[in-house]
């Protein structure tokens, strides 16, 4: 029952910093490349069926809103080749049920007596460890590649679009050159964005 409403206040979390995030988000105008990588994103891409951006789109994947803080190369492969990096706070987790079901999502939670995650169909799942067959992060990114399915201008379209996606100017970690924004400018490796769900509970180690 506690961990239930545990898991409720950081779903809630997770809403809240979403709808913060849509409020102030600054409608930038994009080029006409990034303007081609938005619709592919949202159409031929079919990438808001598991990511959101500002807003919109589905949480069963990462918050974009900000993935711009990534190098434009980091991006690119993660299209390309999405198993070959997975940043720490993403990596994907699965727990096998003791009658054999499979349950993938990502962890949001893990403590003595039970594990959280939030499933590929975005519900927010909870489980007692002792229904559980085992429960771990996996290597294997759900996310597909986009080699075969769009062309190497489509990739960089939206490789221009991703990378056109930061805070608003004002919110700490500037980057766009906005006078007064950042004095001194950010710094390459910036820190996590925030929004983007608990960080710790991902590195939490634990016996499978
Ligand atoms: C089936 C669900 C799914 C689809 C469709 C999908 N992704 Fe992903 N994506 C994920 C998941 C889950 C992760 C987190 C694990 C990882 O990094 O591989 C991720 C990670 C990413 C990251 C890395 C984010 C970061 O902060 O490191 C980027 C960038 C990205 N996706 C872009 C896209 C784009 C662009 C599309 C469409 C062309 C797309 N994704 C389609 C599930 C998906």
């Amino acid at each position: 029952m506690r961990s239930i409403l545990v898991s409720t206040l950081i779903l809630s979390g997770l809403l809240f910093s979403s709808s913060a995030l849509a409020q102030t988000g600054t409608v930038a105008s994009l080029t006409a490349e990034q303007a081609r990588g938005k619709t592919i994103f949202e159409n031929k891409g079919n990438c808001t069926s598991c990511h959101r951006i500002k807003g919109v789109g589905a949480r069963t994947g990462p918050d974009l809103s900000e993935v711009g803080a990534r190098r434009p190369e980091q991006l690119q492969t993660k299209l390309i080749n999405p198993d070959a990096e997975i940043n720490a706070a993403n990596r994907p987790y699965r727990v096998v049920l003791k009658d054999g079901t499979v349950v993938n999502g990502r962890l949001l939670n893990l403590d003595t007596f039970t594990v959280q995650l939030i499933d590929d169909k975005e519900n927010l799942r909870s489980f007692v460890k002792t229904d559980v067959r085992s429960y771990a992060f996996v290597d294997k990114s759900p996310m597909p590649s986009y080699k075969d399915k769009l062309s190497d201008q489509e990739i960089s379209d939206v490789v221009a679009y991703l990378s056109s996606l930061r805070p608003p100017p004002g919110q700490g970690r500037g980057g766009r050159g906005a006078a007064g924004a950042a004095p001194g400018g950010a710094p390459l490796a910036a820190p996590p964005a925030a929004g983007r769900g608990p960080a710790t509970p991902a590195t939490v180690d634990h016996p499978n």
